[in-house]
């Protein structure tokens, strides 16, 4: 069983690296982000109300969030464990995510936080939103310094809480995506074949 948090800034590379993460160790790598987007599409009663605040980079409130994380928990998929790609961002969503682990008898393993510069996010950001077909609204240039900002106040507190509790990991996240992933690697027992955390793929 194996859980890992990524956290880190708007365009730190928490989606690449969880990705990477999730093949190396096949475990499911779930993405907040993801399943909110997908509600959007879908056009559900859930898409239609967050629409809004997901088009501009604001966060979505923590009770459907957490809702969200913990059905996916809760699935036989995620038996052996999970990689968590942008959750927890706010203080009562890690409490939340504790207590649950806890009412499991199960805890966290690592926290992975992605460490990259402020004038590399927002290239990173800008250069996605010209690249991508379909662009992510929240990527356009006025999105760009309130994402960081709510970052700044809101989600970066979590690092030290993660630190007090000793599961804090601190990556350089700049360089190319395998060096990034190499450093991450790092910091399992075992290197890339962690002693009982999942089935290792190479
Ligand atoms: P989410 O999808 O999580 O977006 P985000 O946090 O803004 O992060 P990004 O996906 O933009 O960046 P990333 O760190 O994943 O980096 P990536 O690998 O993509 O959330 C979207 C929205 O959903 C939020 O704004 C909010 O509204 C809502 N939401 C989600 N979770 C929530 C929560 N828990 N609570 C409340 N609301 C929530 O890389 C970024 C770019 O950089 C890519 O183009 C990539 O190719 C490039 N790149 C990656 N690695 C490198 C590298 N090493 N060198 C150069 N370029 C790189
Ligand atoms: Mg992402």
């Amino acid at each position: 069983m194996m859980l890992v948090v990524f956290l880190g800034p708007p365009g730190s590379g928490k989606g690449t690296q969880a990705e990477l993460l999730s093949r190396r160790f096949q475990l499911p790598s779930l993405s907040t982000g993801e399943m909110l987007r997908a509600a959007k599409e879908s056009g559900s009663e859930l898409g239609n109300s967050i629409q809004k605040q997901l088009d501009s980079g604001l966060l979505i409130d923590d009770e459907t969030v957490i809702q969200l994380v913990v059905d996916c928990l809760n699935d036989p998929k995620c038996e052996s464990g999970a990689l968590l790609d942008g959750f927890p961002r706010t203080l009562a969503q890690a409490l939340s995510l504790d207590e649950y682990l806890e009412g499991l008898n199960r805890s966290l393993d690592r926290v992975i936080q992605l460490r990259v510069p402020e004038p590399d996010l927002r290239s990173r950001l800008s250069e996605r939103y010209l690249k991508l077909d379909r662009p992510r609204p929240e990527d356009r240039p006025e999105f760009i310094p309130k994402r960081l900002e709510i970052y700044e106040k809101i989600t970066r507190p979590l690092v030290d809480y993660y630190s007090q509790r000793s599961l804090l990991a601190e990556i350089d996240g700049l360089g190319t995506e395998e060096e990034v992933f190499d450093r991450i690697l790092e910091c399992f027992p075992g290197g890339d074949s962690p002693s009982g955390l999942g089935k290792v793929a190479k």
